[in-house]
């Protein structure tokens, strides 16, 4: 199963399908059933104390009409002068019962309601935070799909675990108890007779059932990929692609074939669910033929009253559902336990980027950052993700480390300075970059802001100093305002727009019919990309960090918006340390430093007027590739 399962609504059973075909026993992990219990069942064991005794009253009240039933047969067949009051009594008794039983069931659903959402809210707040704080190596790695696929459905399936399964175990097997104990009191042999009969039950129930499972497991797979095929063809991106490429025929061709497998096992689980009970059915209705038969025998020979056998067949059928569902109930529960075991792999996962033990907050910094001997490799698959939220269920991760990237990089940026970095695509600029605010950390050497290691400071005081401006700023869908303030929750709106002018975009928002109540984003207006950059920086001007951090966009910016995005660049440089990954001269040419980093070390490095005097790469790449190098260096550098 690929992309996406999350399309499939509340699907519980999807924990079993991504297994494979392996049954769920096979994996479950020893002391999952106590860790259920002590981690999330346990608040409520007040709750759960009380549902199992309504469902203990409900299940107890079972074979009660049954009984009342044998009375009035019992009373009409014998005709006594009390007949006429049993009668009366046996009528009121039956409305009793079962208004009690209403009432009963209605408190018993409250109750595993309330319990079932309040473990669905528990077990999502956790797996919610736990995800949030993953390293961002993880979310490279994983497929959305899939972890979306863990906040719905494996909760959901986990809930079930606990008040569904657990619920319809116990009141089931009350149920069983209870009926088949008053089948005995009635008459041992003909519950002895009843008995017989079971194990080819068991039999066919067991049977049936897994054969039921293995389609609806078949069914949810196929259902996946054909979800996983709409959710990828009908995104902007892919419907773009099917369109240039022309293959809309093709694309119907591969769907419809996988929609028609689809249908193909729904019928057949349609048919053999029927067939399961039918010969349920079948097999009562021939079980209750043979009590009355028999029954009426003991009845001629006076064993049993009438009443007996009246009440006796009632309390067959009543078992009949009971032990049926108490056959499949071993593979339920590994189902939905199989949800639980799903949630905990997942909030089981370290969090190798956190706050460290006694880590300090990081307050006023000046901004000064030093990277000391620098070597960095990307953390390997195994140590960055979870195999079932990769590709497939069965896959094994990668656990070589990968390749490094960073070589001995060491550079000091004074508070206050700007550090352009220049090279080749692939060197490793935007490693360095990532490593400032900790979006990885570094194998060997150190990266220090004010003399600190980043690895001992406090994340939120980390993240408060450094801002960091990306190549393809991303936008929540919302308003340009909430965007903006996601950097400053308290600003106002006069601060909002201070630092959207600064950064250039002032005018482009107000000029917005909706000015900064446009919602942009995912689906909302579409920026250019220098506009976005722009709004990325404003934003970032609003944190008002001590350290900024900016990949130079310079593919999409059209001439107007670049001159604006360098105006913007030098209010939001200006008093600030900042490490920019350059492409255009002016930029580079500012810098009060510039490192050339090839193949994951710095080459060269120095100013501008310095670098491209020496022969090697600098000189090179101005020469071939600086965005604006053919015009004259902005005067303010002096530079050239
Ligand atoms: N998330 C990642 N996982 C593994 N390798 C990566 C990742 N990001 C970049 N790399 C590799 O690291 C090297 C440096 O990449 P990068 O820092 O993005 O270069 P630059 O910004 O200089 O173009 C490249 O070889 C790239 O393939
Ligand atoms: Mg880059």
């Amino acid at each position: 199963m690929s992309a996406f399962s999350g399309g499939h609504g509340m699907m519980p059973q999807l924990g079993l399908v991504r297994r494979g075909a392996t049954m769920p026993s096979d994996r479950l992990p020893r002391g999952l059933v106590r860790r259920v219990w002590v981690e999330f069942a346990r608040p409520y064991r007040r709750r759960l104390a009380l549902l199992l005794l309504a469902i203990g009253v409900g299940a107890a009240m079972t074979p009660l009409p049954a009984l009342i039933v044998k009375h009035i047969v019992d009373a009409l067949s014998q005709r006594s002068p009390d007949t006429a009051r049993v009668v009366n009594v046996a009528a009121v008794g039956l409305i009793a019962v079962a208004a009690v039983t209403a009432l009963v069931q209605l408190w018993e659903r409250y109750l595993s309601a309330w319990i079932g959402e309040q473990l669905i809210l528990d077990l999502r707040r956790a797996v919610f935070d736990h995800v949030q704080r993953m390293p961002l190596a993880f979310f490279t790695r994983t497929q959305t799909g899939a972890l979306i696929s863990r906040l719905n459905n494996d909760v959901i399936g986990a809930q079930r675990a606990l008040t569904g399964t657990f619920g319809t175990l116990a009141q089931n097997g009350i149920r069983v108890v209870v009926v088949v104990g008053a089948m005995f009191v009635l008459s041992v042999s003909l519950t002895l007779l009843v008995l017989s009969v079971l194990p080819l039950f068991v039999v066919l129930a067991k049977g049936v059932g897994r054969r039921l499972q293995a389609l609806t497991r078949e069914s949810m797979q196929l259902n996946a990929d054909m979800s996983t095929v709409m959710t990828e063809r009908f995104n902007v991106a892919g419907a773009l692609l099917v369109k240039l490429f022309g293959r809309p025929a093709e694309e119907n061709r591969g769907f419809v074939e996988r929609a028609e497998r689809v249908a193909d096992v729904g019928i057949r689980s349609a048919v053999v669910g029927r067939l399961f009970f039918t010969l349920l059915g079948l097999m009562g209705s021939v079980g209750i033929a043979v009590v009355y038969w028999v029954g009426s025998r003991l009845v001629l020979g006076g064993a049993l009253s009438t009443g007996d056998v009246v009440a006796f067949g009632l309390l067959v059928t009543q078992a009949y559902a009971p032990l049926s569902a108490l056959t499949n109930a071993p593979v339920e529960v590994l189902t939905a336990l199989v949800s639980f075991d799903r949630v905990f792999e997942v909030l089981d996962l370290p969090h190798p980027i956190g706050d460290a033990e006694g880590a300090v907050r990081l307050v006023r910094p000046r901004g000064e950052v030093v990277f000391d001997r620098v070597s960095f490799a990307y953390p390997s698959a195994a140590d960055s993700s979870l195999a079932s939220l990769e590709r497939g269920w069965s896959e094994v991760l990668d656990a070589s480390p990968g390749a490094t990237v960073l070589r001995d990089v060491s550079f000091v940026a004074d508070a206050g300075q700007t550090v352009a970095l220049v090279g080749p695509s692939g060197a490793g600029k935007s490693t360095i970059c990532s490593l400032v605010p900790r979006l990885y950390d570094v194998s060997h050497g150190a990266v220090r802001i004010d003399g600190h290691d980043v690895r001992d400071l406090t994340l939120s005081s980390l993240a408060a100093a450094v801002g960091v401006v990306s190549q393809d700023p991303h936008l929540f869908h919302d308003t340009i305002r909430t965007n903006l303030r996601y950097a400053r929750p308290g600003a106002s709106d006069a601060d909002v727009e201070a630092a959207c002018r600064a950064a250039q975009i002032h005018d482009v928002i107000a000029a917005l019919p909706d000015g900064y109540d446009t919602v942009v984003g995912e689906r909302g207006y579409r920026l250019s990309g220098g506009e976005k950059q722009r709004l990325a920086l404003a934003r970032v001007l609003l944190k008002d960090p001590a350290v900024i951090v900016l990949d130079e966009a310079t593919a999409h910016l059209d001439s107007e918006s670049e001159v604006a995005v360098q105006r913007a660049l030098a209010t939001a440089l200006a008093r600030r340390t900042s490490l920019v990954i350059a492409h255009r001269l002016s930029t580079i040419a500012r810098a009060d430093q510039i490192l050339v980093v090839a193949g994951g070390r710095v080459v060269q490095r120095g100013t501008h007027a310095e670098l491209v005097r020496s022969p090697g790469l600098y000189a090179e790449l101005y020469r071939t590739q600086f965005a604006d190098a053919s015009r004259p260096v902005d005067e303010a550098s002096g530079a050239v």
